[in-house]
């Protein structure tokens, strides 16, 4: 049958003390309603109905979607107030599943749990047992039978003891919906429009009610603060380890270990502590992350090491090469096969190519460096003058001494040698030596000068 999705995330979120808007506050480097959409997506709904409030312009650059349909709603006057909104787009014969805006950590697995249970029932609600259900709504049973929804302001201190409560998450029919809606009051302790007060008018008109559940609590936990944020980062992040583990990945540290975006991964992987992976990473067969690394947006081929304390971002790093420690590849950094960045060596649109050394100390910008060519200590590739960008080219097999300045543009050929300390603002043919500094002189009898009393 087909289904629609309501996000509720009109909400202020003042408690997150933000000028962002609550939603878009990053859980695993993804704005938490972003996370609810794609979750809701791999279901396939014929549509995605946003009610949102707050922030519009932030919110509409961005998120993203298939599906989605933005519903404002103007000022906030409760959950049912808020699904009001979309009422214009339901239509009488889908099924609406509606969700809040603010707990990212929704499985589609738990979903699929919901569409199940409104098979055999009228209305399916996700409900959960929590040891502390302060604040929350409580699922009010009569035998087995759900007959209502208590909202906690409003609860009598018996229905207080009630451990059930309402995770907000709840899917029925469009019609039941729609006619329920317009049967809501706002006669009630926050003078709100409840959502939940659908409940009691199903029971009354001998509706089947269905509850079902999630694994565990805090898929349904919403985020109101920055405490909350914290908690669900981290379950996100033990859900995720738990998972490249599984998958073969070895964490060394788990619990010190962040990804925020996308991790495809060959085998016997290896990661230290304080890793960060962001955006989409490729790691290759037996790739090893060392400590404090952060890795964006790159790719990194099997049987390379990136040592520790190593920054790539957009960098593509080709079968067994090494990287750092120090090592910091900026966009368009690529290495090929067997090449080699050390220590405090900074890569920016730039190859090494197959065999490639740069091994300490160095800036590589604009620049094409040949297959086993050595770049020495210190060298610079100067790049820019000022205005304008330009390109370093070397061959094959050269060989640059330490501490040189290449001036851009400039060409170095094949089996060229630079000297130490040189700088270089003329093309080098291939197989010479150029060497650009001053002379050394010897001069004798000179004496140091001595302090003067
Ligand atoms: C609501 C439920 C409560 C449940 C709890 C679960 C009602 C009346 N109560 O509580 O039973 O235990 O969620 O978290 O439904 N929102 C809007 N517009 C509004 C009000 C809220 O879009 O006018 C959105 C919020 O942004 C949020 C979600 O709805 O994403 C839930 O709102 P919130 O205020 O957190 O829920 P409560 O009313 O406390
Ligand atoms: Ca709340």
């Amino acid at each position: 049958m087909m289904f629609s999705v309501v996000i509720l995330a009109a909400g202020k979120g003042t408690r997150m003390k933000s000028s962002l808007p609550k939603v878009l506050h990053p859980v695993g480097g993804k704005p938490i309603v972003q996370r609810i959409i794609d979750t809701v997506e791999t279901l396939s709904p014929s549509a995605i109905q946003l009610v949102y409030g707050h922030g519009a312009d932030q919110l509409k650059q961005t998120l993203k979607g298939e599906n989605l349909n933005w519903c404002l709603q103007q000022e906030q006057n409760g959950t049912g107030h808020a699904v009001m909104q979309a009422q214009p787009y339901i239509s009488d014969d889908e099924d609406v599943i509606v969700l809040v805006g603010d707990a990212p950590l929704i499985q589609a697995s738990t979903l699929q749990r919901l569409q199940e249970a409104k098979k055999n029932a009228d209305i399916a609600l996700l409900t959960v047992d929590l040891d502390d259900p302060t604040g929350m709504g409580r699922i009010v049973r009569e035998g087995n039978n759900i007959v209502g929804i208590v909202e906690h302001k409003d609860a009598t201190e018996a229905q207080r003891t009630i451990k059930e409560i309402n995770t907000g998450m709840m899917m029925m029919g469009g019609a039941d919906l729609k006619r329920w809606l317009g049967q809501l009051s706002n006669d009630n302790a926050q003078q709100e429009y409840y959502l939940t007060d659908v409940i009691a008018m199903a029971a009354s008109e001998g509706k089947r009610i269905q509850s079902a559940q999630p694994d565990t609590a805090i898929e349904v936990e919403g985020i109101n603060n920055r405490v909350q944020l914290s908690r669900i980062e981290l379950a996100l992040q033990a859900r995720q380890a738990d998972a490249l583990m599984t998958e073969g990945v070895t964490l060394l540290s788990p619990t010190q270990f962040s990804l925020r975006g996308n991790l495809t991964v060959g085998q016997d992987v290896i990661i230290d502590a304080n890793v960060i992976i962001e955006g989409d990473v490729n790691l290759g067969d037996n790739v090893y992350i060392g400590p404090n690394c952060v890795i964006k947006d790159s790719t990194v081929a099997s049987n390379s090491r990136i040592e520790a304390f190593s920054l790539l971002e957009k960098a593509k790093v080709g079968e067994q090469c090494n990287v750092g420690p120090y090592g910091r590849l900026r966009p368009g950094a690529i290495m090929e096969q067997g090449a080699k960045v050390g220590n405090f060596v900074e890569m920016k649109n730039a190859v090494l190519r197959e065999g490639a050394k740069a091994n300490h100390l160095t800036y590589l910008g604009d620049a094409d460096i040949g297959a086993r060519t050595n770049i020495g200590a210190g060298t610079i590739t100067c790049n820019y003058d000022g205005v304008n960008k330009s390109k370093t080219i070397i061959g094959e097999n050269a060989f640059i001494g330490s501490n040189s300045a290449l001036v851009a543009p400039v060409t170095i050929g094949s089996g060229a040698t630079v000297g130490a300390g040189s700088t270089i603002n003329k093309d080098i043919d291939d197989n010479v030596l150029a060497v650009s500094r001053a002379k050394q002189r010897a001069i004798q009898g000179w004496e140091r000068p001595t302090k003067k009393s």
